[in-house]
């Protein structure tokens, strides 16, 4: 079905997350028809760039991840109008207006406006405040902001860019971003625990041992040392990514699928996370960065990275959430850079089956949730070994959803895209999550300067202290 018709308007059309995610996933919703025939897009950089110039970047960056036939690439990027200008100053802007209205009039996007905020975070405020100072032209047509992260810097930033947000924008023109909840192993989680008898009666604290989620990448910091050196693992990916993961596994039923019910109970489990203080934090929280390895260079000697930089590139830490079907039940979380695979999974721990009887070799049941790069479910259980013997050892079953599917599976920014143009606010964060999430990582942030920074070889599994984190617990991390 066809998405209502918009003017997409892009800040920050000529960075790397338009090039590698945003072309693509405008592409693929053009392909297969359900981008609006009418819809536009405005891209505003800051370099002089010709039309012809920006249809060629734009082109380029699609056909490197496909080979597609030229004319579709063609219809496709006539859709983009390059408009120059510096969103730093204030003046600039009536003439931005003035060419929205212009595209408006000639074109049939009935008043709509998306408007895309991909800039340098720091830009965030100034942009937003613009854009939220401006109406529709049509009374009965919407206007939309899709915001990336980070969300601020910590609760205070947060709560202060929220409010000047919200004078200008209600709550439900504001679409913030995690693109991990667009991610299609994300949204299986919530039918995968309430639409299975099997796992929803078992899922807490009396049948959970503990819950592990890792979220490991192999590349460095690459074009981003300003916004990484400044943010680290803590800011970058535990309170967006991982702790979205968190809520998700961990909250309660919803009274529906509506985005308010589902965001509520987030917030509810969210708000159940035992913050830190000195003594947990030391104990329970590890911050590493990565130092030469593998043929490649420090994080230190990074091009525009302080020599001195004490940013984490590398997290790990053990989370409590202090209710009731959850009370006693460990999350390891760990994320880092420069690691020696490329892996986002979550692994669910049952509790030992005790059996009189058996062969003491049996092993918990697993259930892990595969989200990159393989997508799927995959359950380890015990059987009886085949032959004349009671020995037991441990069946797989495997669901690999994208080995069946293939690349049918959408992006994340494909889904995220589709949804704010329709209107769905279900896959995009709602402050009351963000203010829950930053009140956590403001509670290590506080105790920081207190904590070791430890070292890890760029190419390696990260450093020894997020194992011991593990295995002082009798625990490891399963490599399943
Ligand atoms: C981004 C972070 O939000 O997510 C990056 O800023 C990180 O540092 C990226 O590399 C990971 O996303 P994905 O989809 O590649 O797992």
């Amino acid at each position: 079905m066809s998405l209502p018709p918009a003017l997409i308007i892009l800040f920050g059309t000529t960075g790397d997350l338009a090039q590698k995610k945003l072309y693509p996933a405008l592409f693929a919703l053009h392909q297969s028809g359900q981008l609006n025939p009418h819809t536009q897009i405005l891209g505003i950089g800051r370099r002089d760039w010709q039309q012809s110039y920006y249809h060629e970047k734009i082109a380029s960056s699609i056909r490197l991840s496909e080979p597609v036939p030229e004319d579709l690439l063609q219809s496709f990027t006539d859709r983009f109008t390059y408009y120059q200008m510096d969103i730093t100053e204030h003046e600039a802007y009536p003439l931005l207006w003035q060419s929205m209205d212009d595209i408006e009039r000639a074109g049939q996007t009935q008043g709509n406006r998306l408007y895309f905020l991909a800039t340098a975070p720091d830009l965030f405020p100034l942009v937003s405040k613009q854009i939220g100072s401006r109406q529709n032209l049509h009374a009965d047509s919407f206007r939309r902001l899709m915001i990336e992260k980070p969300f601020g810097q910590d609760l205070q930033s947060a709560r202060s860019f929220n409010q000047e947000l919200r004078s200008v924008f209600d709550e439900n023109e504001i679409y913030r971003i995690d693109h991990y909840l667009g991610k299609e192993m994300l949204q299986n989680i919530l039918i995968l625990r309430f639409g299975n008898r099997l796992f929803e009666p078992a899922w807490n604290r009396e049948h959970i041992d503990h819950i592990q989620i890792s979220v490991l990448e192999p590349f460095g910091v690459e074009q981003r040392s300003g916004y990484y050196d400044r943010s680290g693992a803590l800011r970058d990916m535990v309170q967006s990514h991982l702790l979205q993961l968190v809520a998700l596994l961990t909250m309660n039923q919803p009274d529906s699928l509506q985005p308010d019910a589902v965001r509520d109970e987030k917030v509810r489990v969210l708000r159940k996370l035992r913050p830190f203080d000195r003594v947990s934090a030391a104990r329970d929280v590890i911050l590493a960065q990565y130092t030469t390895g593998s043929a490649m260079r420090a994080y230190r000697d990074e091009r525009g990275i302080p020599e001195h930089s004490l940013t984490e590139t590398y997290t790990a830490m053990q989370l409590w959430i202090d209710n009731e079907r959850w009370q006693g039940v460990p999350i390891y979380i760990r994320t880092g850079k420069r690691l020696n695979q490329s892996v986002g999974k979550i692994t669910i721990v049952f509790n030992q089956q005790d059996y009189l009887g058996m062969h003491n070799d049996r092993q918990a049941n697993t259930l892990v949730i595969r989200i990159q790069p393989e997508e799927g479910i995959d359950l380890r259980f015990n059987i009886k070994k085949p032959g004349m013997t009671t020995e037991i050892e441990q069946a797989r079953m495997n669901a690999c959803q994208n080995c069946q599917r293939g690349a049918a599976s959408p992006q994340a920014y494909e889904k995220l895209l589709h949804d704010a143009l329709s209107g769905d606010l279900s896959l995009f964060t709602r402050w009351d999550e963000i203010e829950a999430t930053w009140t956590l990582i403001d509670s290590i942030q506080s105790v920081r300067d207190e904590l070791p920074l430890y070292y890890y070889p760029a190419g390696s599994q990260g450093p020894h202290a997020a194992e011991r984190l593990i295995s002082r617990d009798k625990k490891t991390w399963l490599d399943l």
